[in-house]
């Protein structure tokens, strides 16, 4: 039986932890060669020899996702060790206590905070877009996952950088969807709720009960359930699907 992304060609970034990870493990289970980028260098080399060790083939790359050249240099990178880049998702990000805002109200966030939330959470996608649909419209193809969120669709209080970034996302995707769509290029996001992850380990601390009696499923998602998603978008047989924002999330936002 054959993969969902046999022979393709792909890149993961943020795939040193969480969802990354799980994400790259899935796109290499289906078949997909993956370059798995993150900024920490330690933990994309871990997730590379857990691929590796049950039989794939993947690279780690180490980049930051919101600057400029280290982004073009992870593109260029995956497209010499593979020739060609058939999906990639835009994963990499941080949360308000990665910035020293965790609890912080709109008017309360260091202005430093919100400029490296922005930084990474927003322009990191639209840099990794930029360079990626250059190598997609040369080959004619290509899709393209970005990772929303729930807080990319409503207010969160205290997530202010967060939410704005995240909203942000969703209005890049839905237009470079529009613009890419007649050089055969899809581009899509995927929105998690409460996912199991190093990031919402605080939140959790912090709120989890009153998180967990807002979500009807009543339990925190796993990084393989937005996988799934992710490898589902990226295949063809999601082949009618771009402009749109997917939300895995337990049922969160049906309230
Ligand atoms: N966990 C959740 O509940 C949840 C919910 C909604 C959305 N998300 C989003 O999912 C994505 C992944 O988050 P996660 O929960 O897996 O978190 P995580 O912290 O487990 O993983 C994030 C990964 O991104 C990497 N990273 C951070 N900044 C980077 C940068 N500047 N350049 C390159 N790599 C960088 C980290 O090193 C890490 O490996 C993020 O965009 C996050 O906003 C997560």
């Amino acid at each position: 039986m054959t993969g969902m992304l046999e022979g393709k060609s792909s890149l993961v970034s943020g795939g040193g932890g969480g969802i990354g990870r799980a994400s790259a493990l899935a796109f290499a289970r289906e078949g997909a060669r993956v370059a798995v980028a993150d900024i920490d260098p330690d933990t994309a080399e871990e997730t590379v020899a857990m691929i590796l060790s049950a039989g794939g083939e993947a690279i780690a790359i180490c980049g930051d996702v919101s600057c400029d050249s280290e982004m073009k240099a992870i593109v260029e990178r995956v497209a010499a060790a593979f020739g060609r880049l058939d999906c990639a998702f835009n994963n990499a990000g941080i949360s308000g206590y990665q910035v020293e805002a965790a609890g912080l109200r709109t008017a309360e966030w260091p202005e430093a905070s919100f400029d490296r939330m922005i930084a990474v959470n927003l322009k990191g996608v639209w840099l990794a877009m930029r360079h990626e649909i250059r190598v997609m419209e040369r080959q004619g193809a290509g899709a393209i996952v970005n990772t929303g969120s729930i807080a990319g669709l409503i207010g969160l209080p205290t997530s202010s950088a967060y939410v704005a970034a995240k909203h942000g996302v969703i209005g890049l995707t839905q237009t470079a969807a529009l613009e890419y769509a007649p050089s055969g290029i899809r581009i899509n996001a995927v929105c998690p709720g409460y996912i199991r992850t190093r990031m919402t380990e605080d939140a959790m601390r912090r709120r989890g009960p009153a998180i967990l009696a807002n979500t009807p499923l009543a339990r925190m998602g796993e990084p393989e359930e937005i996988a799934e998603m992710v490898v589902w978008l990226s295949s063809d047989r999601a082949s009618y699907v771009t402009g749109a924002a997917f939300n895995v999330d337990g049922g969160w936002l049906a309230y």
